[in-house]
């Protein structure tokens, strides 16, 4: 009988799941090179392990005329992780403001038992982290941003967060397999990037087939509040910042303050984009239309809204219809909404 002392120290995620990685240069499988480095099969490149993030950041091609977005908004995300935590945040803390988020509890509620989960752009990692927790899930949070994964990463690590883990990769160099994941989730990133369609080709193709995805952006017609803030913002140099909500709320802290105001009136590169326009990404490259956050169906949206049932996908009417509402309503939360679809089976 083995005792405490010979039993061999629980796995981390990465080693459960080495065989979903892929090199971000040549696709080829990876091994450990020892505990701090990751080795490529095929073009024999070595990345180093960073206190448990693998470095598997691949550049742009060069030859891509606007690549250097990539770079731009790297640098920004550097210097302004994304969203940030509050001094007091624990494992506790992050529980109780994602589950009064109704999109995560729902996403955590309704997710199936032991799905293999990608979130792209994944900023500080809150998502990550809130659905890692669930026993029987692995979710791995990617993004570009180093200083935002450390975040992400010294908060899993400090709250022992079992399934949860990050690494740094380049949504259009993916480090993942193609199929490997049985959701992948991207929300507020494609927008930062030069081709937001050609990055969802990217990331839709580590979907599964029958798996789902769902990508949240900023609305074209929802966003026009905050354009014009922006606009206000910048004629009176910051002085009327205290008129967006966020910088009023006094839970949180002025990381967290600064991190909202400069992703939303500072950032060097967004673009907006309509439900139809989204819709036809997603129907063009084989995923079906489930639902939406705010919705376009009619009705509430409740916290008995089944996600990933197919609803009605409505007319072009009554989509910008929806995007009109979004504007009426203030353009709340940067005016971000949400689609999620399946891939169907070929
Ligand atoms: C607005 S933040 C969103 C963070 C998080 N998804 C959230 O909702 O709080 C956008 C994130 O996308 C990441 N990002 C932008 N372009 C990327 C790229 N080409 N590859 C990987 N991550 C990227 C940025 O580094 C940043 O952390």
């Amino acid at each position: 009988m083995s005792t405490l002392a010979t039993q061999a120290p629980p796995r981390t995620l990465l080693e459960r799941s080495i065989d979903m990685l892929a090199c971000s240069y040549c696709g080829a499988d990876l091994d450990f090179q020892g505990e701090s480095a990751l080795r490529c099969r095929g073009c024999a490149r070595s990345f180093n392990i960073d206190n448990g993030i693998p470095q598997l950041f691949a550049p742009n091609d060069p030859e891509a005329q606007k690549g250097d977005v990539t770079d731009i908004v790297k640098s920004f995300y550097e210097e302004n992780p994304f969203p940030n935590y509050d001094d007091i945040d624990s494992e506790q803390t992050l529980l109780e403001k994602a589950r009064r988020g109704m999109f995560a509890r729902l996403l955590d509620e309704q997710i199936p038992q032991g799905a293999a989960v990608l979130e792209v752009g994944c900023g500080t990692g809150q998502l990550t982290n809130f659905l890692g927790m669930h026993y029987n899930r692995r979710v791995f949070g990617s993004d570009m941003c180093l200083h935002s994964l450390r975040l992400a990463n010294g908060f899993r690590s400090r709250c022992r967060i079992k399934n949860a883990g990050f690494v740094q990769m380049n949504l259009f160099r993916p480090a993942f397999k193609h199929e490997a994941f049985d959701l992948v989730v991207s929300n507020g990133v494609l927008h930062h990037t030069a081709d937001p369609y050609g990055a969802f080709k990217s990331i839709s193709r580590l979907v599964k087939p029958n798996g789902i995805i769902i990508i949240g952006l900023y609305n074209k017609i929802g966003r026009l509040t905050t354009d014009f803030r922006r606009f206000l913002f910048r004629a009176t140099k910051d002085k009327l910042a205290f008129l967006d909500a966020h910088m009023r709320n006094k839970n949180y802290n002025a990381d967290r303050k600064r991190a909202w105001f400069y992703d939303q009136y500072k950032h060097p590169h967004e673009s907006k984009h309509t439900y139809s326009e989204l819709l036809d990404w997603y129907e063009s490259n084989g995923f079906e239309y489930l639902s939406s956050i705010p919705k376009i169906d009619p009705g509430p949206f409740t916290d008995e809204e089944k996600l990933f049932e197919p609803h009605d996908k409505g007319t072009k009417f009554t989509r910008w219809m929806t995007e009109v509402e979004m504007l009426l309503s203030g353009g709340a939360d940067g005016a971000l909404y949400i689609m999620i679809g399946r891939k169907k089976k070929t």
